[in-house]
Order: structure tokens, then sequence, then C-alpha cells
């Protein structure tokens, strides 16, 4: 099971004593038992050549440790097996994994003032606590309602603290309607682009290994970054009512895939009891969307939908579809609206406020301390910064 705080547990598991399959145990260690394991991108076998002397290869990273560490069957040793359902995570994984390392001998350098693990795991988590406030949600959601819930704490999931399910079954399966249909990879793969499809194909059929042309170059995945010639940067589809074709082409369940997740997000509303939109914006004291906001944008058949059995749809909005339908009109796509953010943030900030040991209960008050990347002031923190660290920014 897996922790319902953000504590990185896919990444450390069960820590150096109980999981020490992860650790770097070995003797000639100077951080031995602190350090993470990484594995080795191939340049052949299973999932094709790496063609590095071809068109495509990237001979820079063949043969380097851009991947998990796996078993021999390529199986991933990580913390949690499902972050290495897709290319594009569990490249992010190997990233934290880096992270982590690069934080041990940053502080290493600096001299430890506490258990080594113990301190290095607590400056890696309080950094991504903070680039989830500060970066990944104040982008995603609207940010005077993060600051506000900052500022004043949550005020509307009160009591013992459970995941919410308007969070988990509906608000944040926005995610769903920015999937894209291809992913640019590496520039040296241009030729090859990436299909949603392939982006998953890679790692889950067969259990195959990063190879190494199939290492995922994150400049192409974070505004502000060097992107090559050839490629683009990877920008999400704007979260609307609209799920992108290339998801009917994934594998997992017989059918249309597409179709199946949009039915499962409602039906699973259903299932658990998930308040209406509408119910929910009138929970916070916010005006809920109008009939015709509703229907904006929307072909003549969704909108018989929304009408029949006497407009049930228009009055009492599945959540899930709501949230979408109030990003798409009231933000342009391109954050949450006044419900999406709002759960958003009262979920986020309630985890890190349950947590002791979340960087809002640190003593004295957390500011991020790690050096930035492009001699950007230290005292903020986000992905990109993180990445670079890490040093998985192949174009650094
Ligand atoms: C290509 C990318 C993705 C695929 C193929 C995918 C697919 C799925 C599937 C099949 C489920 C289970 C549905 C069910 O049985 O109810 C699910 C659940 C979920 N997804 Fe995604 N998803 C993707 C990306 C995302 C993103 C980007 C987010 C959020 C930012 C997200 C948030 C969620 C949440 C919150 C759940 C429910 C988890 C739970 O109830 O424990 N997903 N997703």
């Amino acid at each position: 099971m897996r922790s319902p705080s953000l504590e990185l547990d896919a990444v450390y598991g069960d820590g150096p004593a109980l999981d020490a399959f992860l650790y770097d145990h070995r003797p000639a260690q100077p951080l031995k038992g602190v350090k993470l394991l990484l594995g080795k991108n191939r340049d052949s076998g299973p999932g094709g050549p790496s063609l590095k002397n071809g068109n495509f290869g990237n001979p820079a990273l063949v043969g380097n440790n851009f991947d998990v560490q796996r078993t021999s069957d390529f199986t991933a040793i990580i913390g949690d097996f499902r972050n290495d359902e897709n290319l594009i995570v569990s490249q992010l994984h190997h990233a934290f994994i880096k992270f982590h390392n690069k934080v041990a001998d940053h502080l290493n350098t600096a001299g430890f003032t506490n258990d080594p693990f113990t301190q290095t795991k607590t400056t890696v988590t309080h950094h991504y606590q903070w680039i989830v406030i500060h970066d990944f949600l104040k982008r995603i959601a609207d940010p005077n309602i993060v600051n506000k819930t900052l500022a004043s704490g949550p005020k509307f999931f009160k009591g013992k603290f459970f995941m919410p399910v308007e969070f988990s079954v509906a608000a944040y399966r926005f995610g769903h309607s920015m999937i894209r249909n291809d992913y640019f990879i590496n520039a040296p793969l241009t030729a090859r682009p990436a299909t949603l499809k392939q982006v998953f194909d890679f790692i889950r059929i067969d259990l195959l290994p990063v190879l190494s042309n199939w290492v995922v170059d994150f400049n192409l995945y974070f505004p502000g970054r060097p992107v090559p010639a050839g490629v683009s940067l990877n920008v999400a589809r704007k979260i609307d009512t609209r799920l992108a074709l290339g998801l009917e082409q994934l594998p997992g369940e017989s059918g249309n895939f597409m179709t199946m997740l949009a039915k499962r997000n409602l039906v699973r509303g259903l299932a658990l009891g998930v308040p209406s939109g509408q119910a929910v914006a009138k929970a916070i004291g916010a005006i809920p969307l109008s009939e015709t906001e509703l229907q904006q944008n929307n072909t003549t058949e969704e909108n018989k939908i929304l009408n029949a059995s006497n407009k049930l749809l228009l009055a009492k909005t599945p959540l899930w579809y709501y949230i979408l339908k109030e990003a798409e009109v009231k933000e342009q796509g391109k954050r949450l609206g006044t419900v999406g953010s709002t759960i958003l943030a009262e979920t986020f900030v309630r985890i890190l406020k349950e947590d002791s040991n979340s960087f809002l209960h640190a003593t004295p008050k957390f500011k991020p301390n790690l050096p930035r990347f492009g001699g950007r002031p230290v005292g903020d923190f986000d992905m990109t910064d993180l990445l670079h660290f890490a040093g998985v920014l192949t174009l650094d």
C-alpha cells in the first residue's frame, strides 16, 4: 500500500534497512547505504537496436546510467512498480534517484549534521514538496486559491484525514485531458516520433529496459529550457472535455481505451456517490456553471445527452466532467477553475499539514536552499532546478 503523504515512498521504499535492494551498500562506497541504485542503458537487445551509430543514436548517452535498475528479465527494481508503466514516468523516477544521490554528495561535501540518509531524504523530500505546491499546483490551479489555502489552512475537508473521493475520483483525474497523442523523446529520435502507444509499449510490453537512444531529454518537457532544432516542447493539451485520440491505441482492456477511461471516471463517480459539480460549487460558495456554459463548445450529440431526462446532467453534472468544463470555459483550458482548484489546493495542503515531517512543519521555516541552474537566486526551486541538479538535462 502506498503512503498518502508526499514523502516519495515510491523512491525510498521502506528505507535502506528494510528495502536494502534499492540502496548501494557496496563496501567501497563512501556513502554506503545512503545512495540509491541505478541501472544502465543498453545499446541493443529486446526493444530494438539503439542505432547509436545511425541516424537516431545519442552517442553522448550510450552506456550511461539513465535507467532504473532491473532484474535479468528487465523488471524494474523500484519502490513502486507502477512507476515503470511508461517510458516518461520511468525516466522521471530515475531522475529522482539521481536527485537523491546528488543531494547526498552535496550534503557530504558540506558535512552532514544529522544521520546522512535521514538528512538527505529530508532535503530531497522538502524540495520536492515545495515544487508540488509552488511550481506544479500554482500552474495547474488558481494560485490565489493555493495561497489562500496555504495561509488559512484547508477549511472544507474536515475531520479525520482520508483521500477525498472528490479528489481521487474526479478532480485529480483532470490530467486525463492533458495527455498528448505523441511525445518528443530526445532530439536524435526526432525522425521516429514516439506515439502514446510507443511510450507505453516501450516499457510494458515484454518488460523492456530503456535503450540508450530512448533516454528522455527533459528539456523537451519544461518551458524555459533549451530545445534543440527539429523538436518542440511537449506542451500538455488544454484541460477540457476532450481526450486525445492516441489513447484509443493503448493496450490493457478489450475495446476502446479512451472510451473505457472516460466511462470509468464517470461510473466510479456514480458508484462512490461523488457529489455533482453544482453541489460542490455551492458547498464552497462558488457560483455554479450556467446551462449555457456547460453546453459551450459541445457537439449537438453531447448536448442532447446533457439535456436528456429533463436536463438531469445539466442540473447535476458529474464532478469530473464539470471540472473539465469549468477549466475550459472559465480558464481557456490553461488551468483549473474555482471548484477544481479548491479541491486540489485543499487536498494537497491538507496532506502536508497532516504529515509532521513535511516542509510546512519544518523549524526553522523551510526555504529551498539547493543551488539552482543558470545562477538563479537560491530560495525558490522548481522542477527544472531539480532535474538540473540531478544531472539529467542532457543539453547541460
Ligand atoms: C497516458 C497517461 C495516463 C493513462 C493511460 C491513465 C490511465 C488511468 C487508468 C486506466 C485509471 C484507472 C481508472 C479506473 O479504473 O477508475 C486511472 C486512474 C487515475 N488517474 Fe490516470 N492515466 C494517465 C494519466 C494521468 C494523469 C496525468 C493524472 C493526473 C494529473 C491522472 C490521474 C488519475 C487519478 C487520480 C486516478 C485515480 C486513482 C485512484 O483512484 O487511486 N492520470 N488513470
